[in-house]
């Protein structure tokens, strides 16, 4: 497994994404962590509505019946979302962290993001809920989701601790972090920015990138990976994959990782077998020619 630099932690490159784990029962859940950990991963990704709290409470409930297993881990968790608003009072964000240690079972999360940007949002009081947090010992480390580096330039004039990470939606069909920076100054749809340069300044920052939903295309609309929509990309992949001795979602974890900014990808699977491919590829360094070729077989075009 290749290992990054998150702030100060040694975090594997690929983290599970605990979204969709509320879905499972005790059984499936044990084999879904125990492939996670088998296969390198030390760094689980979850936010308190996944599943309403229940994905937060699974994950605690593992972590009783392995003991041992936390002190081995990143824990990760997202707030700042709920009832059809985003949030960032000093108020919610300190009683969202207390609700998902005590799912989670555990004195302290490792990480704490902001899930969506809150344009109600006043600096001061997040820099009042974070030195709270951290103080307490509650929380470790902080970052965002979802914000631009002007979001994260405003919020860093009243917080002090260092933004260690921002998670985007970044995959090979959705791409466009990479897209518009590859067409500045053109007139054509792929030079729009959408996102203000945020792989650039992450770049620059030292803030990780966390890649989610790696394997979807459009928004939570189906994987790519074996889907007629995209037939060229999967004939790619097969080939690549085929050279490597790796599958085509091993070859589509290696792309993103093979990204110089490294990239943290989060994968969401809750099948074993495809988290065990996704970790085996996490070592392969594809070529420059193989990245442009992926990058084109899903229809992006170079300038
Ligand atoms: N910050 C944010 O706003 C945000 C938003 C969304 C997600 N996230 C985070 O990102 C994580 C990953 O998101 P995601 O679950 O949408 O990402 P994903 O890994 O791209 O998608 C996983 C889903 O695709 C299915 N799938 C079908 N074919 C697949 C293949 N060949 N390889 C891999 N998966 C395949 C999986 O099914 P099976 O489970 O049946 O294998 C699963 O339902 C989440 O768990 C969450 O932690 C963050």
């Amino acid at each position: 497994m290749k290992i990054i630099d998150i702030g100060n932690m040694k975090a594997s490159a690929v983290s599970l994404g605990c979204m969709r784990m509320s879905a499972l029962d005790e059984k499936r859940v044990d084999a879904i962590m125990d492939t996670a950990l088998e296969g390198g991963i030390n760094y689980f990704d979850h936010a308190d509505i996944y599943g309403a709290g229940n994905s937060e409470r699974l994950f605690g409930e593992y972590l009783k019946r392995h003991a041992g297993v936390r002190d081995k881990i990143f824990i990760q968790t997202k707030c700042a979302i709920h009832d059809g608003q985003f949030d960032f009072s000093k108020e919610h964000i300190v009683k969202s962290v207390e609700g998902s240690l005590s799912r989670l079972g555990v004195d302290y999360v490792d990480a704490l993001l902001l899930h969506r940007p809150d344009t109600l949002m006043e600096p001061e009081e997040v820099a009042e809920a974070f030195e709270l947090l951290e103080s307490s010992g509650k929380v470790r480390a902080f970052g965002v989701s979802n914000q631009n580096p002007m979001q994260i330039e405003l919020l860093k004039t009243a917080v002090k601790q260092p933004i260690i990470a921002n998670q985007l939606q970044f995959s090979i069909t959705e791409a466009g972090m990479v897209t518009s920076g590859m067409n500045v100054n053109m007139k054509n749809a792929e030079s729009v920015v959408h996102d203000t340069g945020v792989l650039e300044y992450s770049r620059i920052k030292n803030i990780t990138i966390q890649a989610w939903s790696p394997f979807q295309y459009g928004f939570f609309e189906g994987s790519f990976i074996d889907n007629e929509k995209f037939p060229k990309l999967n004939e790619k992949l097969s080939e690549i994959a085929e050279r490597y001795g790796i599958t085509k979602t091993g070859v589509a974890t290696a792309w993103i990782l093979r990204h110089p900014a490294n990239m943290q990808l989060i994968a969401g699977t809750m099948t074993p077998a495809r988290l065990k491919e996704i970790c085996n590829a996490s070592d392969i360094t594809l070529t420059r020619a193989e990245w442009y070729e992926i990058y084109r077989s899903a229809g992006h075009c170079l300038p």
